[in-house]
């Protein structure tokens, strides 16, 4: 087994807001923990494993000042942040400002000098962290929106490093971001990185348009010229899930099992209706069972033969807009059930809860129709979860047109959040489609999901990273997969 990270040990460095365990206390006390499900660290321990590979991230608590260490063979360096930070940097500018600014101000952005101090110096926190593990030569990437002024940060620190960047959410219109005081010290600091991926084209375009226009420099296409000599690519890489892994859970005996257990209690309805989100103001959780409701209400569904799984998962709590969002959505499903629900059929069965991955392959597997509909995501892996689990080629996507994942999983009922009467429609239409218009739709999505999957994302990445000219950076080895 690999070692706890040392300084300049580390030949890859993924630098993110959270490492991917969580903190967990077991049943004697003791502390421990525990892995964060995510394809992120699925798709990377491989190619970390084979190149002396560190994780940096925050451990998830407030004041926790933990040691490097190594969890089932991944070796993880903690960055501390205190309460304060918490509150200004993580739940203040990163979800406050640029959370809703970067999601087409769906809600309005918060902008308070403090938390642009406090986004400063985590991000210098980061950055010195990552300067003092990596290897002379390794490459670092970074990711997501919290962590936007390390790239910068990390070249002035450390020249000889390639740094890749890549944002996981969406880029917004050039409009949009001008509203940011802080707009070009965002565009400096990552023009620190080599390459710059999005997760579509469009957002890598608004990025290139930006800094031309705020910045100065010079660009082609996707190519940014730097008066130092040096460019920057701007590309989009739309990310994926592990596609495999997931069918492969889906097909388990005990998936199959809890699928029919769950149908089992729902009252084994005709029609499954699912939807699985954070609990968050872009998810577009409101109108879409407000939209539902109203075809119960108008008798084109009935809860006698059909129902309607919204499972929302905790997040950013203490956040104001999450908690406005949390009753609101309380205040709904109380009131929808209410007005249309009977002795043990409701019209929505809701939880606000988090699942492990099998409970959420069983849900996929026990629904016919699953409902993704934000008003702006950057990709949506729920819906790529969902056509992975469909094996049999049956079950349909309605699905935003504002989502990411709209541009490769062209073939789901297409929705605009915003149209109520639209969104009715594409349900009905869904639920009514005849079994070989499903199968068509199905068998061209999973096509596409089992070509790109995770791993093909973060190959793709850390390829075109690689090719980068000009640095004296070491190349990684491949990752040998079976
Ligand atoms: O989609 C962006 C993202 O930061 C994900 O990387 C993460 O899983 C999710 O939002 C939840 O974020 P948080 O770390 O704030 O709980």
């Amino acid at each position: 087994m690999r070692g706890v990270t040392t300084s300049g040990s580390a030949d890859l460095v993924i630098l993110a807001n959270r490492l991917p365990v969580d903190r967990v206390r077991s049943a004697d006390g003791t502390l421990g923990w525990r892995r964060s499900p995510g394809g992120l660290v699925s798709a990377l321990e491989p190619i970390m494993r084979n190149n002396d590979g560190a994780w940096i991230g925050w451990p998830g608590v407030p004041d926790e000042d933990v040691e490097p260490f190594v969890d089932e063979g991944l070796s993880l360096v903690p960055v501390p942040m205190s309460a304060q930070e918490v509150e200004e940097f993580y739940e203040g500018f990163s979800n406050g400002t640029l959370w809703p600014l970067y999601h087409d101000v769906v809600a309005k952005p918060e902008f308070h000098r403090e938390w642009w101090d406090s986004y400063v110096a985590v991000n210098e926190r980061f950055a010195e962290k990552a300067a003092e593990i990596a290897a002379e030569g390794a490459t670092v990437w970074v990711q997501d929106y919290q962590m936007q002024l390390v790239p910068r940060m990390l070249r002035e620190r450390r020249p000889d490093l390639r740094i890749g960047f890549y944002l996981h959410i969406p880029f917004p219109p050039t409009e949009l971001f001008q509203q940011l005081p802080w707009r070009r010290q965002i565009l400096e600091g990552l023009l620190g990185a080599d390459i710059v991926g999005f997760q579509l084209n469009g957002a890598a375009q608004n990025f290139v348009r930006l800094v031309r226009q705020r910045v100065g420099h010079k660009t082609h296409r996707d190519t940014v010229y730097l008066p130092d000599g040096r460019t920057v690519q701007a590309r989009a890489f739309p990310i994926s899930i592990d596609t495999r892994g997931f069918e492969e859970l889906a097909r388990s005996e005990s998936v199959t099992q809890r699928a029919a257990q769950i149908r089992e209690a729902l009252g084994n309805p005709k029609t499954v209706l699912l939807g699985i989100d954070r609990l968050d103001y872009t998810k577009g959780i409101y109108p879409r069972l407000r939209a539902y409701s109203e075809l119960v209400a108008e008798g084109r569904f009935s809860v006698d033969d059909a129902v309607f799984v919204q499972v929302a998962t905790p997040s950013r709590e203490r956040v104001e807009q999450y908690r406005v969002l949390r009753d609101d959505i309380d205040r709904l499903v109380g009131r929808i059930n209410g007005d249309l629900g009977r002795i043990g059929q409701p019209a929505i069965s809701y939880m606000h809860s988090s699942f492990p991955r099998h409970e959420m392959a069983a849900l996929y597997r026990a629904a016919d129709i699953m409902v993704v509909t934000p008003y702006r995501d950057g990709m949506n892996l729920v819906a790529k979860e969902y056509v992975a689990c469909r094996y049999d080629n049956d079950g349909a996507l309605v699905l935003s047109e504002f989502a990411g994942a709209a541009e490769e999983l062209r073939q789901a009922w297409r929705v605009n959040p915003y149209d109520i009467n639209g969104m009715k429609a594409a349900i009905l239409e869904a639920a009514h489609a005849d079994d070989r218009e499903v199968t068509r739709r199905m068998k061209a999505m999973r096509k596409t999901i089992m070509e790109h999957d995770v791993a093909g994302w973060a190959a793709a990445f850390l390829g075109a990273l690689s090719e980068v000219q000009g640095t004296h950076s070491k190349t990684l080895r491949p990752s040998r997969r079976s």
